[in-house]
């Protein structure tokens, strides 16, 4: 049950909770073909709380809650806030709260989403603490296999980029212990996994470490792609060695095997070729698509009545 709870990690989730989520959001998905207008957030405020940028996770979540029937209030950028002033995200959230009844919020610092939750009496939402996690978006990568794939365990899945940083592949990684699934982890030697977080799935996860896609990517089922993490490196000269270092185009597609697909949380820089968007391979844009009804059943599922 995750009535009037917060989610801070993907770790907070059970089994049925998932699979609970993602027999929600079919019905979600239903509902938005059929432009029937929902009401099941009433007089309900989903507020958004943002200090780093987003177009995706802040813009989904106000959709959903307006397709509930709720409504919405957004600090997009704490430029513009009190939090310019020196406030405390403490204080923020204990303001924030009383003007709403579910609270999602993005900061750059790792362990923020839990401190909020500490300080709020409403559930609150990690839409991404620095490197640390993106559950919301992990859910919405599963969503995206199953309904892609038809389902998730059995599957050979690639994952390619900035890994140090990345929140999102720390995410899914967490979540991919649930299954029965091979990982083959491919990134330039700087950008591996974290020690601390390796150490964490090494014996929940069939795991592979590469630096080469080349030996994978025809035996990969789901090859999912991240950008490096400009905002997340500290010395820019590394950032500046390593653009460009990966990067899909129609040749490493064509190599792919049938029914495989591509995913990208995004926003995408250059690490997938924009001529791979108009293959049968790419899914990253109806990834992002699955973002409304995953995000519309999580919210009525903790803030629903
Ligand atoms: N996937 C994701 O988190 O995108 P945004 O940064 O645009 O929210």
């Amino acid at each position: 049950m995750l009535k009037n709870k917060s989610l801070v990690s993907i770790s907070d989730l059970s089994d049925d909770d998932l699979n609970n989520v993602f027999l929600e959001a079919d019905k979600m998905l239903d509902y938005i073909n059929s432009s029937k207008k929902l009401d099941i957030m009433g007089s309900k405020i989903l507020a958004t709380l943002f200090y780093e940028p987003s177009t995706r996770t802040r813009l989904s979540f106000e959709s959903a809650m307006q397709r509930l029937g709720g409504s919405t209030i957004s600090m997009a950028d704490s430029k513009t806030s009190s939090v310019s002033k020196g406030e405390t995200l403490a204080d923020t959230i204990r303001i924030i709260e009383s003007y709403s009844d579910i609270i999602v919020i993005r900061h750059p610092l790792e362990g923020a989403a839990f401190l909020a939750s500490k300080f709020s009496s409403k559930p609150v939402i990690n839409a991404g603490d620095g490197s640390g996690e993106h559950p919301t978006q992990t859910l919405v990568d599963l969503y995206t296999i199953k309904k892609e794939l038809g389902e998730i365990n059995n599957k050979k899945i690639t994952i390619m980029g900035d890994l140090k940083y990345g929140r999102t592949v720390h995410s899914l990684l967490m979540a991919l212990t649930r299954y029965n699934v091979d990982v083959t982890l491919v990134s330039p030697e700087n950008l591996r996994l974290s020690d601390y977080v390796y150490n964490e799935l090494k014996n929940k996860l069939n795991i592979t470490i590469s630096d080469s896609l080349e030996k994978y990517i025809n035996d990969t089922d789901v090859l999912y792609v991240t950008r490096l993490q400009k905002e997340r490196f500290t010395d820019k000269n590394e950032y500046s060695k390593l653009i460009g270092s990966y990067r899909i185009t129609a040749k490493e597609t064509e190599k792919m095997k049938n029914n495989s697909i591509i995913m990208h949380p995004l926003p995408r820089v250059d690490e997938i070729s924009p001529e791979v968007d108009s293959t049968d391979k790419a899914k990253y844009f109806k990834q992002a698509s699955y973002g409304i009804p995953v995000r519309m059943a999580l919210i009525s599922m903790i803030a629903g009545d």
